[in-house]
């Protein structure tokens, strides 16, 4: 296995709060690298240093073997990162259809950008393969903004990956959900892994056991412990601070 983004000893802080100490670890091609923690453990932070949009005070993101630490997300996005966010990113005043074709529009040539939308071929077998894949045939032409809160959420990962990212970054994709819908959700995203790197952070700690190939465990800031799932569940330190009990 090779790692497709390498984090080394990466700390950022906030006034007199290290958000993110120190921490290292690095996602392998085609698996799920899973970031839990307690809240305020510094998850979401991670991710906006490793997507550029804050800049480390410390320490280096290492995208398919290039040193990218501090380039700016539009740059991190063009290397081949792609992230979904905590709350939600979609134009929810545009279609279901006009968001996908808006976010696949980078895969065209740049000087295409001159010629109507309409006519990106690229961007629009893109826009075709992602409404297939994520079942949306139905909702191609309805508002973003009238989807139910799991039909955003799932718009959403496909936004994220219509770019085709080489590592997809989700922060916490089921939040939120119906029983049922984060159900849906974990079975899309672990098929996902076999076409993108996924870095993923999730609190339903069902759906962390069920689908990550390795979970990263943070606690204040600090990269507590690392390993395979039954690894992770079975350490210790990771029950007294996550679990709840040792
Ligand atoms: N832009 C910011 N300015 C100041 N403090 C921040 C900023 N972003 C995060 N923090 C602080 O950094 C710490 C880590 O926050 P972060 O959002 O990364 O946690 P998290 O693990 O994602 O939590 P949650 O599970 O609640 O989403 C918290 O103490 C938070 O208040
Ligand atoms: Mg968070």
């Amino acid at each position: 296995m090779t790692a497709v983004l390498e984090v080394h000893d990466l700390s950022v802080a906030f006034g007199g709060i290290r958000a993110v100490d120190g921490v290292s670890f690095a996602a392998e091609r085609n698996a799920i690298t899973t970031i839990i923690g307690p809240n305020g453990a510094g998850k979401s932070t991670l991710f906006n240093l490793v997507s550029g949009l804050i800049p480390p005070d410390g320490g280096r993101v290492v995208l398919d073997g290039v040193d990218r630490t501090g380039e700016p997300p539009h740059l991190m996005q063009r290397a081949g990162l792609g992230r979904s966010f905590q709350i939600t990113n979609l134009f929810f005043e545009l279609t279901v259809f006009e968001n996908l074709r808006l976010a696949a529009q980078r895969l065209e040539n740049p000087m295409r950008f001159l010629l109507p939308v309409g006519r990106s071929d690229c961007a629009l077998t893109r826009v075709d393969e992602l409404i297939a894949r994520f079942s949306l045939a139905e909702k191609t032409s309805e508002l973003a903004g009238a989807l139910s809160h799991g039909e955003q959420r799932r718009l959403e990962i496909a936004v994220a990956l219509a770019a085709q990212p080489s590592v997809l970054l989700l922060d916490e994709p089921t939040q939120g959900m119906s029983h049922a819908d984060t159900a849906d959700t974990s079975k899309l995203i672990r098929g996902l892994a076999k076409d993108v790197t996924i870095l993923l952070i999730e609190h339903d700690i069902g759906v962390v056991m069920d689908i990550s190939d390795r979970i990263v465990v943070m606690h204040q800031g600090k990269k507590l412990a690392e390993g395979a799932p039954s690894t992770v569940r079975n350490d210790p330190a990771v029950k007294a601070a996550y679990f709840g009990h040792a």
